[in-house]
């Protein structure tokens, strides 16, 4: 059973915090963290002087600043999370560490093993909490996938085939792989408890020549089960869409569809022994199909506070910073792999897991 985030911070005091990068997505942090009790933002501080404005209309009370040195420099602030393109992460990550912080970085942890490892180290030498932004560890819906696989009820997994695809946004330092492909490794690595063993993978720079904007990925797991990623920044609709397909029943989960994202189909095919050599008996089953009951709760609502936890309390996060680490690896892999057009292996997890 997924142990539930329980936000018991009331009796706390709020992790003091600094949010860096007010983009696309840095204002949603900023307001995850002004919502929960247990933190509160000291200072918003972005490059873009436009982007400091919106914020500082918002939330009047928050600081402002361009210069990421005045947030280290402040020793009331804890912790920051940092908001950036993905190859800013390591240099601000580590800043942050040295000045003593505390850090939370988007996904992906940074843009190579190398540097993930580095993170780590350090994290672990300065004894700071350190945790990658894996928002999907933190949905409903993706828990309670995990939940039914780890109870079994869909059998052995088979195989699972996912769709994460829109038109943009175009990113300027990352190809699709890079950009999207972390939402569905953390949630693989989540799901299956296991790194796969070889990527393989195939890609094209369509509008911009050296920036890949499709990606098609093959996984193959330790345990047997295969799994295949579509990611695209060219697509006419947004689809959201992975498909779990076990011995015992299949599951649809469409994170685009309001009310029903998870739905489990009792359907699947039995295969006889046979009888004498070369006769097959298969049966097929199509039974009910079940929509559960899902928990209304916002992913980064529970991200936030797990990460305070985890500052207060000395807790491991959900998304550790091994979960991280791993996720670095299958991309890297799958880079690996549009280079030389091979298979690619990856060497086991470097560090146990939860
Ligand atoms: N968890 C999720 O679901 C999710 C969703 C979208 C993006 N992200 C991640 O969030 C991060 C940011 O993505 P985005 O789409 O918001 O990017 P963005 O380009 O829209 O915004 C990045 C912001 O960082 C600022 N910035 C860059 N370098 C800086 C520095 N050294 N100091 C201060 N400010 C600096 C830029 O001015 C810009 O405003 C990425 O790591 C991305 O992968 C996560």
């Amino acid at each position: 059973m997924t142990p539930p985030i329980l936000p018991d911070v009331a009796q706390r005091d709020p992790v003091r915090m600094a949010v860096v990068g007010l983009g696309y997505w840095g204002p949603n942090l900023v307001r995850n963290l002004h919502e929960i009790t247990g933190a509160e933002v000291l200072w918003a501080c972005d490059a873009r002087p436009g982007a400091l404005e919106k914020i500082g209309r918002r939330y009047p009370a928050v600081g402002q600043t361009s210069d990421f040195s005045r947030v280290l420099n402040d020793p009331d602030v804890e912790a920051v999370a940092i908001a950036t393109p993905v190859s800013s992460h390591f240099g601000l990550a580590m800043a942050a560490l040295e000045a003593g912080k505390h850090v939370f970085v988007e996904k992906p942890l940074a843009s190579s093993t190398t540097e993930a490892l580095e993170l780590i180290a350090a994290a672990e030498r300065l004894d700071r909490v350190l945790m990658p932004g894996h928002t999907f560890l933190y949905s409903p819906p993706v828990n309670m996938i995990r939940e039914m696989i780890d109870a079994g009820e869909l059998g052995e997994i088979y195989f699972i085939s996912a769709s994460r695809v829109n038109l943009g946004l175009h990113q300027r330092d990352v190809s699709v792989a890079w950009d999207l492909g972390p939402h569905d490794f953390s949630i693989l690595r989540y799901w299956l408890g296991e790194t796969p063993t070889h990527a393989t993978a195939l890609s094209r720079g369509c509008v911009m020549p050296n920036t890949p904007d499709v990606a098609f990925i093959n996984l193959e797991f330790p345990s047997g089960t295969i799994a295949h990623l579509e990611l695209s920044w060219l697509a006419p609709t947004k689809l959201r869409r992975t498909t779990i397909v076990g011995s015992q029943k299949m599951v649809l989960y469409d994170d685009t569809s309001g009310s029903e994202p998870v739905r489990v189909f009792d359907s699947g095919v039995m295969l006889k022994d046979p009888a004498t050599f070369g006769e097959y008996q298969l049966t097929y089953r199509t039974g009910d199909i079940v929509s559960p009951r899902l928990d209304i709760a916002e992913p980064l609502a529970l991200e936030m506070t797990d990460f305070c936890e985890a500052v207060r309390e000395g807790t491991t996060p959900r998304s550790s910073r091994e979960l991280g680490l791993e996720v670095v690896r299958m991309i890297e892999a799958v880079d690996a792999s549009l280079d030389n057009g091979h298979r690619v292996e990856l060497a086991p997890a470097v560090s146990a897991l939860v």
